[in-house]
């Protein structure tokens, strides 16, 4: 076989068989394939895209490209939820603890935040103490103790992926279904679970930047997992503005339990409900979606889910104090309110705009190496659909930085509103299950 004929395949459009795609990524993985080949490759795939088989394939030969976490040791059916990432979506922290207090094995892996997202390792590590890289040895056994475990993801899982993604990024390769749908799945598959559920999000703040994109994204994932044996199924969720309130790491873990405390904002409450009622069922702790539902909101409501939280935070070594008094988490030097200049309904909060700020007020990371500060971000004080009169306050800007005055013009700019009322969007705008 051989990298050249491969590429010229692909690029004049032909399918690769099963030998094919593991050779390409076997060669890459272990630095035989040079990147300037690999890149080629990927670019031939951007442009005739690949066929159910191959993206199953592909994904199959990522997976394999590294270890495959055996997660045989822990008792009952394993699910995981896994989002394709936005701004303020802390949903893990609330759906992760809520089925565990149900008695669902939850064995996760996270990942870390770039560019105008959030990652939920972050969120857990502005909880002094947290560590989120346990042997594997330990991750099973919390999970079989506390009855759930959030970690990163080690250098062993899915290396393919690793180097495929970085070479995707600086040769403008990202945006392709085979390619993302077989990088998602191929981590879901060699991190074991029995039953994955995908929130693939869409808007502005999303890869994705409409559903219909979203929608083919998520049926060639479920298609992916079935074919592999998984039962796999999706949600596609609204992130044409942040979820919730908060945007930031402290910020978004206080949301959080606030949300455990029965306090939670409506559309985070809803995506929180929805998802679980689905894991419930995958899980086979619920006959229904409805019966799912009504378990869930018991445990977000009566102190359950929240006792779960701490106890996922006092496993892998946090301060759990923090759970029960989050007045613990510091603030930022400058908390900076912005106000609505006219009266309106709020058509628009531009998700991008808000995390890219967020980001720019320390909460994020440009390149993978940044340091976070965990106390800044944003909370908004409004959201898509109400109303506000000129003065009112649209958020609150939380920062370290003392040059954030142009930042906060650029968030100011994220609102934008309509004389007309507007209708409040729904969050959970579609369920695929297969
Ligand atoms: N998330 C991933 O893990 N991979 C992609 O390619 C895109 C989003």
């Amino acid at each position: 076989m051989n990298t050249y004929d491969l590429i010229m395949k692909k690029r004049n459009g032909g399918i690769l068989e099963k030998d094919e795609i593991t050779y390409l990524v076997d060669g890459f993985t272990n630095g035989k394939i040079p990147d300037y080949q690999m890149s080629a490759f990927l670019m031939a795939v951007y442009f005739q895209g690949m066929n159910d088989e191959e993206t199953t394939n592909l994904t199959m030969a990522m997976a394999d490209s590294g270890d495959r976490l055996d997660l045989s040791g822990i008792n009952g059916r394993k699910v995981d939820k896994h989002s394709t990432g936005g701004v303020g979506d802390k949903t893990s922290l609330i759906v992760g603890p809520i089925l565990a207090s149900l008695g669902v094995p939850v064995a996760k892996m996270s990942g870390r935040g770039l560019g105008h997202t959030g990652g939920t390792l972050d969120k857990l590590e502005s909880i002094p103490g947290t560590q989120i890289y346990i042997s594997q040895e330990d991750f099973i056994k919390q999970v079989n103790e506390v009855g759930l475990a959030i970690i990163g993801q080690t250098a062993h899982i899915d290396p393919a992926d690793k180097k495929l993604y970085a070479l995707r990024d600086v040769t403008a390769t990202v945006e392709s279904i085979p390619l993302i749908a077989s990088s998602i799945m191929s981590k879901k598959l060699a991190s074991g679970s029995d039953a994955i559920l995908l929130d693939v999000k869409f808007g502005s703040g999303a890869f994705m930047k409409n559903i219909d994109k979203a929608r083919e994204l998520a049926l060639e994932m479920v298609k992916i997992g079935k074919n592999l044996g998984r039962d796999t199924r999706a949600i596609l969720t609204d992130m044409d503005q942040p979820l919730g309130f908060a945007v930031g790491n402290s910020l978004e873990v206080k949301e959080a339990i606030a949300t455990l405390n029965g306090h939670g904002p409506k559309d985070f409450v809803e995506l929180c409900l929805g998802a679980a009622s689905i894991l419930l069922t995958q899980a086979g702790l619920a006959k229904t979606k409805e019966e799912g539902r009504a378990m869930a909101e018991k445990a977000m409501h009566d102190g359950s889910g929240l006792a779960k939280l701490a106890a996922l935070i006092k496993a892998q070594h946090g301060d759990e104090s923090y759970i029960y008094h989050p007045e613990k988490f510091p603030l930022a030097k400058h908390i900076i309110p912005v106000y609505a200049k006219e009266d309106g309904y709020i058509k628009r909060i531009d998700c991008l705009s808000i995390g890219l700020g967020a980001m720019k007020l320390g909460a994020g990371r440009e390149r993978m190496d940044d340091v976070i500060d965990m106390a800044s971000g944003i909370v908004l004080a409004k959201k898509v659909g109400d109303f506000v009169k000129a003065g009112d306050k649209l958020c609150e800007c939380h920062t370290n930085k003392e040059d954030y005055q142009e930042v906060i013009a650029e968030i100011g700019d994220a609102f934008i509103l309509t004389k007309e009322s507007f209708p409040y969007p729904p969050i959970i705008h579609e369920v695929i299950e297969g």
